[in-house]
């Protein structure tokens, strides 16, 4: 049985890692869902992160996904590992559930020149110690010194649509002012939320001239080219008709005017219930 690659976010930022994926491999089918109805994830429970991911990842297979990618830091950081390790093999272990936060940490040090590194992301994220935890693991003999800082307004204001606005200067000038304060070396920001690239104009206002700013979209799509070049069992297994398809567990029209400035295409996504 074929299926598509299902793609998963609490609400729009996962589009910024589809756009990248579907750009590296457009022969897949792909099915992306939002879960714009219960975002933000980032100030929620462990428990509450890991019910509402499971929720959807089954919602995903049961639509017939042979793999599915926690495009969301949050989820990542949260999920992940109990998805993987207690669901999964009850549910179809031939099945996989990947996530964006260790071919981040692994690239991290093809970025940094000097070894200081700034990791913006949610509350949810930066209280995992998921970065820290990853990139002292895969990095273990060098020296990196990881500096992290949570914007719990940024994910709020990309969900409202605030992109441009003033609130969004204040609150990421506000961000990255105590990220570069609490280490001034610091030579590399990792986005380590899939909104924050749809705020990347306002946070390339702010972050010092050349700091270099990390967005995953392109690490996770090449990641996963190497995953099907390494999974062959997998790879065989995905459907090829070049189809994208969209879910909103919220209404469709805002979604849909999102979406389509986003990747650049009309969407036409449908409502889905997940619970
Ligand atoms: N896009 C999610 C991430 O990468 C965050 C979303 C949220 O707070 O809902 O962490």
């Amino acid at each position: 049985m074929f299926g598509p690659i299902g793609v998963f976010d609490s609400g729009y930022g996962g589009l910024t890692i589809l756009r990248d994926i579907v750009r590296e491999l457009p022969e897949y089918d792909y099915v992306y869902l939002g879960d714009n109805a219960r975002t933000p994830y980032g100030t929620r429970s462990f428990e509450v992160v890991y019910e509402y991911t499971r929720e959807a990842v089954a919602r995903l297979f049961e639509m017939g996904c042979r793999l599915v990618i926690l495009a969301c830091n949050t989820a990542s950081a949260k999920a992940l590992r109990t998805i993987q390790q207690r669901d999964l093999p009850g549910w179809d272990a031939s099945r996989r559930v990947l996530g964006v936060i260790r071919p981040s940490a692994e690239a991290v040090a093809d970025y940094t020149r000097n070894g200081h590194v700034g990791v913006l992301a949610t509350k949810g994220t930066v209280s995992s110690g998921s970065y820290l935890m990853e990139i002292a693991k895969i990095h273990s003999g060098k020296d990196l010194r990881v500096t992290q800082v949570a914007c719990p307004m940024w994910v709020p204001l990309v969900e409202n649509g605030e992109m441009d606005s003033e609130g969004a200067a204040f609150f990421v000038r506000k961000n990255v002012g105590e990220l570069m304060e609490a280490d001034p070396l610091i030579d590399t920001v990792v986005l380590a939320c899939t909104h924050y690239p749809l705020l990347r104009r306002v946070i390339d206002r702010y972050v010092p001239a050349g700091v270099r700013v990390v967005q995953q979209g392109e690490i996770v799509a090449e990641s996963l080219k190497d995953y099907l070049r390494r999974h062959p069992e997998m790879e065989g297994t995905l459907s090829k008709g070049g189809e994208v398809r969209y879910y909103t567990t919220e209404k469709e029209g805002m979604f849909d005017r999102m979406a389509a400035m986003f990747m650049q295409a009309d969407v036409a996504s449908r409502h889905l219930e997940i619970r």
